[in-house]
Parts: structure tokens; C-alpha cells; sequence
């Protein structure tokens, strides 16, 4: 949805992050499988702004090409950190001559959302305001800037904590920190702010003073401070992860998802999973997975980069790894492993099982066991077993490998050359069998250790 005005958006990237005690950017730090700035970008992106532009850190900027986001033009480097200002103003080349409104988010802030952000420039533009805040009454204001109201209820200045005499400290109606204001005056303003303050730095939040000084209209909008919360250190990460879970959790919930103990799943952030599917305790969601509709996931589970049908069965205590393909009605047990393999419908692997660079063909039966022996040391092979082939438990299958359509391989057989279709193949020595011999063997052993008895 786009705006009656142009929305361009700038995020605040090049924090140190030092409390995180991390060699990786603060910003970098994932949650629910994505980095806290891709959450913010996202947000964002849901606005469909005319630019997004991030300001990052030289740290960031050291490791850009393994961030996928961003895209060349879409970043600047705050090299000397001066302030919010100053980084803010690192993004003005970026948008010269950009019009409309810009906002300002913080890039360690990930739990606002787009719908929030929407709000927000909406009432922006229907006050024609030049300025807004996003501000939040807290009972215990700490370290935010503190808004100084006019009569009217709009805000005449920004006191940063750090800044305040202790009246103003007594204030509660806090700075959220995000702030949105048209693009014309804003860098007008920050080209106004100087550094003679307690931090020696240039504040975005001067610009709130400089307006009303410029005669211009600022607007404080009410913003929830639970999308607010920032990371600054690794409990914090935590906490922000918990509310990303719930409302992941939620989310599939809400889509028909049964979930048993909803606070042991673990989801990434674009984990998709169908209705009437039954998620059971303990089940983790890498990146890169989707799960049809009627599917059991059964406790203890782990996916990633994965694709599930409908009606699948899935665990106790399965690994489904990158590139694993399972179609409709396949049943994979307890203890069994599979990457970069496709079972086709109606597969079956139900217990202790490796199954991986492999195609299953439909209705395939794999016994408890079963290997598919992928690697030898230095290249991977590739296993393909036809339809409605059934293969004995404990087989090792040697790929290169191709078993026919409905070809039987018995059980603790190593099989090194293809089967063809509806062959019975077994590996294994012929069976002895010795009539009563068990009792003889076991006197012997007993002559034996009285021997070695008496010997002491
Ligand atoms: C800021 C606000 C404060 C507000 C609070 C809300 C200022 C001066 N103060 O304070 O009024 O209540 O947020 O959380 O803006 N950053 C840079 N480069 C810099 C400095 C910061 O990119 O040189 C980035 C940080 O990575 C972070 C964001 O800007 O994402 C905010 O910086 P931070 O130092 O956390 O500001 P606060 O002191 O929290
Ligand atoms: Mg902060």
C-alpha cells in the first residue's frame, strides 16, 4: 500500500553493540532465524517506500557481500559514530532529492511492525505534520529522551537524559526513539544540530526543537512500547526472541495448526505449515521449511530447509535436513535422517534410518537400518530406489546406486551394483545351523573358566 505522500526510509544500523561482547555487528545477530535488521527491513519493505536506505558500521561493511540484503546503493558506512544524527545523516546522498516523508527506524529494535509503522505515517499526514515522534509513558523512564509537551500537547523539544535538569528527568512521556518527518526539512534540520551536549554527539532528536524554532509543526503519536524493545545485550536478544516465537506460534495457530505445547516449538521466521497439521512438543523449524496440510509432527523433531506434503508423518525424534523432499501420505520414524532426498508418496522410512542425495520412489519401504551410503571420503553418490521397492533392515546401500521398481533387498545385505526391477538380491553368508550345539559350546566355555579358576 502506498501513501498519499512519497515514504522514504532510513535504518539506523552502525550501533557497536559492544554489550553484546560479540565479534559479530550487534545488528547481525539473528532472531528466529533472521538477523534483527532483516526483521526491521521487512517491516519496512511492507510499507513499500520510494528508497530504503540502511547506515551500517564498518564492522558490517567488512563482511557486506555475505549480507544478502544488502543490495548495492542500499547502504552507507557511519565510519566515526557522532550520534543519531550523524548517522541519519549518512543516508542524505542516498536520498537527494527524494520528497514526501522520511522515517527513521532503529535497526535493533525488531519487533515493530509494519502495521504500526502504517499507523504511524497515516496520522502524520492527515496532522500535515512536519515532525512526529513516536513516544510511549513509561513509570520508570531511565535513559530515554524525555518530550516536553507545548499546550496543546505537541512536543517543543527532545531532552535526552543525559541532558536533563532533574524537573525534566521527572517527566514520563519517553522518546520511542522512531521518528518521521518530511524528507525537505529533515536534513534542513540535522545540518542545524551541533554536539554540545553531555554526550559530545549530534542527537536526531534536536531536529524536535529546531522545528518549532523553524515555526513548523510536531506531533507526538501514542506508539506501544512493547514493539519498542531494543537489543542491547544477549538476555535482551532472548527476550525478543520470545515475543518473536509467540507471534510466529500464534500465527500458524491461527491458520489451523495444532500445537500441544506451543512454548517447546521453535520457529523460524517463515516457517509455513498447513491446517490440521499437529505439531507435538519439542519440535524445532530451521529456515526453509514448509509443511502441507494433516501432518503429524511428532515430538522432538528437527527441520530445516525441508519440504513436506500432506498427511505426512514425521518423528519422534526425526532429522529432516536441507533439500529434504517429502510427498503426500510418506511416514518417516524415529531416528532416521534425511538430506537432500526425495521420498515419493507413500514412502516409508519408519525407524533408524540414513537417507541422504537420494530419490525414493512411491510406496518404497525402507527397513529399520537402512544406509544409504553417500559418501566415500571425498565425493557425494547419489541412491535412486524405484517404486514399491521394499529394502531389508540394515542394508548399507553403496551409491552410485539404483535399485528397480519393486525389487526386494535382504536384510544385512551391502549392496554395491544396481538391482534391476523386481529382483531379490541378498548379500548376506549362507546359515549354519548345528542341532543342539548350543549346551556342548557353553560346557566348554565352562571347562574353560574352571581352568583358569583354579590356575589363580
Ligand atoms: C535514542 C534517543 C532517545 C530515545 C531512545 C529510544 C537519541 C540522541 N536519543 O537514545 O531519545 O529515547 O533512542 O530507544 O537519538 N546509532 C548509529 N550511529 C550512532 C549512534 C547510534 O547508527 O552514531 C544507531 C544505533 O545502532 C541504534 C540507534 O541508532 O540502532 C539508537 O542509538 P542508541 O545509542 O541506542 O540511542 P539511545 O541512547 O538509546
Ligand atoms: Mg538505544
Amino acid at each position: 500500500m502506498t501513501f498519499s505522500h512519497p515514504l522514504n526510509i532510513i535504518v539506523l544500523a552502525a550501533g557497536k553493540g559492544t554489550r553484546m561482547k560479540s565479534e559479530t555487528p550487534k545488528v547481525l545477530h539473528a532472531a528466529a532465524g533472521r538477523s534483527l535488521v532483516e526483521w526491521v527491513l521487512a517491516a519496512a519493505e511492507g510499507l513499500s517506500p520510494e528508497r530504503l536506505h540502511v547506515v551500517i558500521g564498518p564492522e558490517s561493511e567488512s563482511r557486506i557481500d555475505d549480507l544478502p540484503w544488502a543490495k548495492p546503493g542500499s547502504w552507507s558506512v557511519q565510519r566515526d559514530r557522532k550520534g543519531t544524527g550523524h548517522a541519519v545523516q549518512q543516508a542524505a546522498d542516498a536520498l537527494s532529492g527524494a520528497s514526501g516523508y522520511t522515517l527513521v527506524l532503529y535497526a535493533d529494535t525488531p519487533l515493530v511492525t509494519t502495521a504500526a509503522l502504517r499507523a504511524l505515517v497515516e496520522d502524520t499526514i492527515a496532522d500535515n505534520a512536519d515532525v512526529a515522534l513516536t513516544v510511549f509513558e513509561a513509570q520508570e523512564p531511565g535513559g530515554y529522551g524525555r518530550i516536553v509537551l507545548d499546550d496543546e500537547g505537541r512536543p517543543l523539544e527532545i531532552v535526552e537524559a543525559k541532558d536533563a535538569t532533574p524537573a525534566q528527568r521527572e517527566i514520563t512521556l519517553c522518546n520511542g526513539g522512531l521518528m518521521l518527518a518530511r524528507t525537505e526539512v529533515l536534513f534542513d534540520l540535522l545540518a542545524q544540530t551541533t554536539d554540545s551536549n553531555a554526550a559530545g554527539e549530534y542527537y536526531i532528536t534536536d531536529i524536535v526543537g529546531l522545528a518549532r524554532k523553524a515555526g513548523l509543526r510536531t506531533r507526538a503519536s501514542q506508539f506501544d512500547p512493547n514493539l519498542l524493545a531494543g537489543v542491547n545485550s544477549r538476555r535482551e536478544l532472548a527476550a525478543v526472541e520470545a515475543v518473536l516465537q509467540d507471534r510466529l506460534r500464534a500465527a500458524l495457530m491461527d491458520g489451523g495448526v495444532t500445537m500441544i505445547a506451543p512454548e517447546t516449538v521453535t520457529l523460524s521466521y517463515d516457517t509455513r505449515v498447513g491446517a490440521d497439521t499437529i505439531i507435538e512438543p519439542n519440535v524445532f523449524f530451521g529456515t526453509g521449511v514448509v509443511v502441507g496440510r494433516g501432518c503429524r509432527l511428532r515430538a522432538g523433531s528437527y527441520f530445516e530447509g525441508a519440504q513436506v506434503g500432506e498427511d505426512v508423518i514425521v518423528g519422534p525424534m526425526a532429522r529432516l535436513r536441507e533439500g529434504t523432499v517429502l510427498s503426500d501420505t510418506v511416514k518417516v520414524g524415529n531416528f532416521v535422517e534425511i538430506k537432500k532426498a526425495h521420498l515419493h508418496a507413500g514412502a516409508k522410512a519408519p525407524h533408524l534410518t540414513y537417507v541422504g542425495d537420494a530419490d525414493v520412489g512411491e510406496r518404497a519401504n525402507l527397513g529399520a537400518g537402512t544406509i544409504t551410503c553417500n559418501y566415500d571420503g571425498i565425493n557425494k553418490h547419489r541412491t535412486t530406489i524405484g517404486a514399491g521397492a521394499f529394502i531389508g533392515s540394515n542394508a548399507a546401500l553403496v551409491a552410485p546406486l539404483t535399485i528397480g521398481d519393486g525389487a526386494l533387498v535382504g536384510a544385512g545385505s551391502t549392496i554395491t551394483e544396481d538391482v534391476p526391477a523386481n529382483a531379490i538380491v541378498t548379500t548376506r553368508g549362507p546359515t549354519k545351523t548345528k542341532e543342539n550345539a548350543a549346551e556342548r559350546y557353553r560346557e566348554r566355555l565352562r571347562a574353560i573358566k574352571a581352568r583358569l579358576n583354579a590356575q589363580k
